[in-house]
């Protein structure tokens, strides 16, 4: 079913239950901002471009925004008087007619197929307003939704609340459908309230009884209490968290990846898997990863990117090893079949087919040939202190263990490092390259030198 409505999200809310110094709209679900889920539930109903109401100087919100895929016109509410006054606010962004949705960014798990829904149940109906609810054991801090004559009658907030009120289990989800036509003469007719601390505010919620007084249809359409799950703390941020992680659990198990211990695997919401992915417990995977077929990743394993900073995705190729314990960070490529060992951290470095580095190696600004070998204890000194550079290691290669790739630098297919070397200088093709102090041993040193240490010590005491 494809539907046309103008979605408006509301996000211009100081968001003050979070106590944040961010944007509550920009705190993550898997990797991915509260309002980066509510663009892609509109996107994928089929909204074109969305209308965003946000607060003066919220330029991390609508540079987020404006850089994901749907068109968003940005409408600036200053003060932030109550979610009525939010829509007010984005008017001049609203079509004249046609069904344009409210929806609230700090409600993240609202599914396309339900917007759909709720798109199709105002149209047939004609109604003016319909209303997204949901049937809870307790609706808490959610609007009530009072039914009377098969419709809905009005929104009550809990502020306002009676006993009797409170009692109600539908609660409302925040999510209306709105006849674009008759949305102007709704926003007329809004009268402030005082909120709970005092100050005027303005409820999108007494849009319900103002409607009905006129004589227009208000219709309700469901939702689970998932869906309408609202985000004001960092105990519903932790309780949505959990939501999301089974949920993305189950779609790669149902994908055809072995989760060892599900409940210990963490997820991005981008997250990519090929086929026959194995996860061994306790693995964080951050955003920008794809895990080709057949990869495993070992125990404690953590694979992430570092966006904004460090954005650039990270591949496990087909059938690739890593960890346990290892580090894969922003831009690095692990080939097919190639093994990444404990306590290795790679930032921006390539390995090619089959390529190892099994032990205890930094490997940063580097690409790594097929075939080739690094040795434990292996270090690409990347950085400077100015600017990083750049170590190549070509195919074949042995690098021995505890050597030190001082970059820029590069070691030419087939070459060998020996052990404990600093390579400080290019190596040619099939070279060896063995850099090493002078080893010097002296028979009966070790006692020597016991017996001069002692004479000093007795000499100070
Ligand atoms: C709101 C509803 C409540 C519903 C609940 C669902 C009202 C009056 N109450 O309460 O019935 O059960 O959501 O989660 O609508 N916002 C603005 N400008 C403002 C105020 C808010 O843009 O001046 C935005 C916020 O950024 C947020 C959304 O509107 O994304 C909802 O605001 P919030 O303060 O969280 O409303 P609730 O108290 O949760
Ligand atoms: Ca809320």
């Amino acid at each position: 079913m494809s539907t046309t409505f103008t979605p408006l999200i509301l996000a211009a809310g100081k968001g003050s239950r979070m106590r944040s110094a961010r944007p509550k709209v920009l705190h993550p679900l898997a990797h991915k901002p509260l309002l980066g889920h509510v663009l892609d539930a509109v996107r994928a109903a089929g909204a074109a471009d969305a209308a965003l109401v946000l607060a003066p100087g919220m330029t991390e919100v609508e540079a987020y925004a404006t850089a994901q895929p749907l068109a968003v016109r940005v409408a600036l509410q200053s003060p932030a008087l109550g979610t009525g006054h939010a829509v007010a606010t984005a008017r001049a962004l609203l079509p004249q007619e046609g069904t344009v949705v409210v929806l609230f960014a700090d409600t993240p798990f609202l599914e396309a197929q339900t917007i759909e829904r709720l798109v199709a149940a105002r149209e047939r109906s004609n109604a003016a307003i319909t209303v997204l609810g949901m049937e809870l054991d307790d609706a808490g801090a959610y609007g009530r939704l009072i039914e009377r004559d098969g419709g809905l009658a009005a929104i009550v907030e809990v502020a306002d609340a009676d006993a009797q009120t409170l009692a109600v289990r539908l609660a409302n989800s925040g999510v209306m459908a709105f006849d674009a036509a008759r949305l102007p003469e709704l926003l007329d007719a809004l009268e402030p309230r005082r909120a709970r601390d005092g100050n005027e505010e303005f409820y999108l919620t007494d849009m319900v009884a103002l409607a009905r007084s006129r004589g227009w249809e208000v219709v309700i359409e469901r939702c689970t209490p998932t869906e309408g799950l609202g985000i004001n703390d960092r105990v519903q941020l932790a309780t949505a968290e959990a939501i999301l992680q089974t949920r993305l659990r189950e779609r790669a198990m149902r994908g055809g990846v072995t989760l060892l211990d599900p409940t210990t695997t963490y997820l991005a919401a981008d997250t990519v898997f090929g086929r026959d992915v194995v996860i061994e417990p306790n693995v964080i995977i951050g955003p920008g990863v794809m895990l080709e077929d057949e990869v495993r990743i070992r125990g404690f394993s953590h694979l992430t990117t570092d966006p904004p900073k460090d954005a650039k995705p990270i591949v496990v190729r087909r059938g690739a090893v890593v960890g346990p314990f290892a580090r894969i960070r922003s831009g690095s490529d692990v080939g097919a079949e190639a093994h990444v060992g404990n306590f290795v951290e790679l930032k921006n470095a390539r390995l090619d087919a089959t390529a190892k580095a099994n032990h205890l190696s930094y490997l940063g600004d580097c690409s790594v040939g097929s075939g080739s070998n690094v040795g434990a204890g292996t270090i690409t000194c990347n950085y400077d202190g100015f600017a990083k550079w750049q170590t190549t290691i070509g195919r074949d290669v042995f690098v021995g263990s505890n050597s030190t790739l001082v970059a820029p630098v590069s070691i030419g297919d087939g070459a060998l490092v020996g052990a404990g070397s600093w390579v400080g200088r290019d190596v040619p093709a099939e070279a060896s390259h063995i850099a090493r102090g002078v080893a010097e041993q002296r028979e009966e040193g070790a006692t020597r030198v016991r017996r001069h240490l002692k004479r000093r010590a007795s000499k100070t005491s």
